[in-house]
């Protein structure tokens, strides 16, 4: 009983007590209101990706495999992540509707919200880029003249100069880039759709991608409209160089037809 009265006003048994309390209430709110939340958003997560894999089961299944391994009509999904997912359904590329070269542009068939559960499903099955912010690729303050310059080391041999799009071998061709939304070019530079080559973050930074967002939304809008002249396609310098041939070419030789004409006409009379 001495004992343990004299243990009770030991100096240091006040700072003890409160240690322990407050080691207390931090574990049990540790342990209770942040899961609280974290459960919440794990539940709305689980209902995404289910309802994503009832969509899946119905419109991707038959060519992807039912747990998106693959199959003989279309690639697997695993790990492509659901900026692939929001960018190929986003542009209506799928689903599929036949076998081509490419897959084509199409308006979507899928609304925003069925398009993020589709994604959150595909996303669930292994991990890949995550669909861009509006921060991320929301031109605002992006350096201009720092995207044209990008655009034209990386992007302008398949795209053409100013986005206009061109051929490729074997029935492909890089699309004109003229309509397609902020969000979607991100995504098309972070996965590398078919025949584009893929421009991850260690390659091309968040900004750089902004960059060539700004340049395009630039060049694309009203406020770039041409200076004036034939656009000519706006396929720069071999389309100005051919077209000085033919009209160029063309006017000499009708000059030199014309003056042969009249020499011999002369010479008869
Ligand atoms: C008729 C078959 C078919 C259907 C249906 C189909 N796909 Fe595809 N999918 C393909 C083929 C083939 C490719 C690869 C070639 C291409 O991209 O055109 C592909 C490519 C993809 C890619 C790109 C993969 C990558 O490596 O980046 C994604 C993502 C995708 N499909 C998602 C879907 C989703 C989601 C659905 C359902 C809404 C769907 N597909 C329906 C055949 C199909
Ligand atoms: C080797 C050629 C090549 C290069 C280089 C290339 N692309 Fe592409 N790009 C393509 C092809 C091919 C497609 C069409 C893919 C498809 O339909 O699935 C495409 C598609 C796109 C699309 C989707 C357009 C749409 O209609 O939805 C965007 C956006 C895009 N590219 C932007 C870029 C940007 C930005 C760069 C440079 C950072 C770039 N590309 C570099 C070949 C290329």
């Amino acid at each position: 009983m001495k004992k343990l009265s004299a243990r009770r006003r030991h100096p240091l048994a006040a700072v003890v007590v409160l240690l322990f309390a407050l080691a207390v209430t931090g574990g049990l709110y540790a342990a209770f209101a942040p899961a609280d939340t974290a459960k919440a958003d794990e539940t709305a997560q689980s209902l995404a990706i289910e309802e994503g894999k009832k969509l899946y089961s119905v419109g991707c299944a038959s060519c992807h495999g039912t747990g998106g391994q693959g199959t003989t009509d279309g690639p697997s999904l695993v790990g492509v992540g659901a900026a692939a997912v929001d960018f190929q359904v986003g542009t209506g590329r799928m689903p599929l509707q036949q076998q081509g070269a490419q897959a084509p542009r199409k308006k979507s068939i899928y609304t925003q919200a069925e398009r993020d559960q589709l994604a959150a499903y595909i996303a669930s099955l292994g991990a890949g880029p995550a669909v861009p912010t509006k921060d991320q690729y929301s031109p605002d303050g992006a350096d201009i003249a720092k995207g044209g310059e990008l655009f034209r080391t990386n992007c302008a041999q398949c795209h053409n100069f100013t986005g206009k799009g061109g051929a490729l071998s074997n029935g492909k061709y890089a699309p004109d880039l003229t309509d397609v939304n902020p969000k979607h070019i991100y995504e098309a530079m972070q996965t590398g759709p078919q025949n584009m080559p893929s421009f991850p973050d260690t390659t091309m930074s968040e900004k750089n991608k902004k960059d060539i967002i700004a340049y395009l939304d630039t060049v694309n809008s009203s406020k770039s409209e041409s200076p004036g002249g034939l656009e000519l396609g706006g396929l720069g310098p071999v389309s100005e160089g051919l077209f000085a041939w033919i009209f160029g070419l063309g006017a000499l030789i009708a000059v030199a037809i014309w003056v042969a004409a009249h020499t011999a006409k002369a010479k008869k009379s």
